[in-house]
């Protein structure tokens, strides 16, 4: 007789189980210079996919899969500065799907091998026009020809932020007990700062959220947006934070080298600026518990320069 296997024992064997979920990692070396902060950094990059934009992605084809917007025979499109590329290029090898992304030709070398390995198309445009450039290609290329792509246009889909509402929100509020004060995030196009954000919110009236950006329009923090020029996304409302951050590329690159030297976290460069950001927070409040996202770990950014500088 086969053996019975019921709720997530059914489900085990799909990829796309392992989105979420992740660990909240505590931060103590940090931690001790300040009376009485405890400092946490949700684990993003253990996602499949190696990134927070796993849960973003995989919400937006499931909702196309659903709506039918996505069929069988489509190609999925998006502009992406590269983590939302990579899951939806490993979303769509497990599900079968083409994808063909729009990309600043000038990302990291290592994010067009991972792309390339998955099999997804790639469309390069203009380091110059930055993650905007992408976005302009990507709705061109819809715009020739809707009916070959599903877009999900993830600066302007409402399922990109409801995954974070649905899930990275909730998963804070129970790892943390609901203990949560201060929540810090990186701003790329917003989905993960506006659906925790909301998710807290309306289930802690009283938690300070504070966003942070790039301090410049030139900047290193792949991932990031600095909004006053850049295209704003939809799903953007500035309203929401208590407060915003601006994060020099510098102080982003020290926090990074930092993490792997006093804590042995190889992280990425918009974890290195989440941290910049939560120690001029915890600096002012003195006590509380503060946390934040890190987005994705340093495997991506190996090659760059920056580990080599002297701190
Ligand atoms: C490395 C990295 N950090 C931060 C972000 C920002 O996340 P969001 O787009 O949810 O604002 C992204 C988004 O692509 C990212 O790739």
């Amino acid at each position: 007789m086969g053996v019975q296997l019921t709720g997530r024992q059914r489900e085990a064997g799909s990829l796309l189980d392992f989105i979420g979920n992740t660990p909240l990692l505590r931060l103590r070396k940090f931690e001790q210079r300040f009376a009485s902060v405890e400092l946490y950094a949700k684990a993003e990059w253990q996602n499949p996919g190696g990134s927070v934009k796993d849960r973003p992605a995989n919400r937006m084809v499931l909702e196309g899969l659903k709506s039918g917007a996505l069929k069988p025979g489509k190609i999925i499109l998006d502009a992406t500065s590269g983590n939302t590329g990579i899951a939806y290029a490993m979303i769509g090898a497990v599900r079968g799907y083409r994808v063909r992304l729009c990309l600043p030709s000038n990302v990291t070398h290592e994010r067009k091998r991972i792309l390339a390995a998955y099999g997804a198309d790639l469309v390069f445009t203009d380091p110059l026009e930055g993650s905007d450039g992408a976005i302009r290609e990507a709705r061109r290329l819809y715009a020739t020809d809707p009916d070959l792509y599903f877009y999900p246009d993830q600066y302007n889909n409402d399922g990109n932020w409801r995954a974070h509402y649905d899930t990275t929100g909730r998963e804070i509020l129970e790892q943390t007990q609901g203990r949560i004060t201060h929540f810090v995030a990186g701003l790329g196009t917003s989905g993960t700062f506006m659906g925790i954000g909301r998710r807290l919110r309306d289930e802690k009236p009283g938690v300070n959220l504070i966003s942070m950006q790039p301090d410049s329009p030139m900047h290193g923090l792949e991932g990031l947006k600095h909004m006053a020029s850049a295209i704003v996304p939809g799903i953007y409302d500035p309203t929401l934070a208590d407060e915003n951050l601006g994060v020099t590329t510098e102080d982003a690159y020290a926090c990074v080298r930092r993490l792997a030297k006093e804590e042995g976290v190889l992280a990425g460069i918009s974890s290195g600026a989440a941290l910049a950001a939560c120690l001029r927070v915890a600096e002012r409040v003195g006590s509380g518990v503060i946390v934040t996202i890190f987005p994705d770990a340093a495997d991506k950014y190996l090659s760059e320069r920056f580990w080599e500088i002297p701190d």
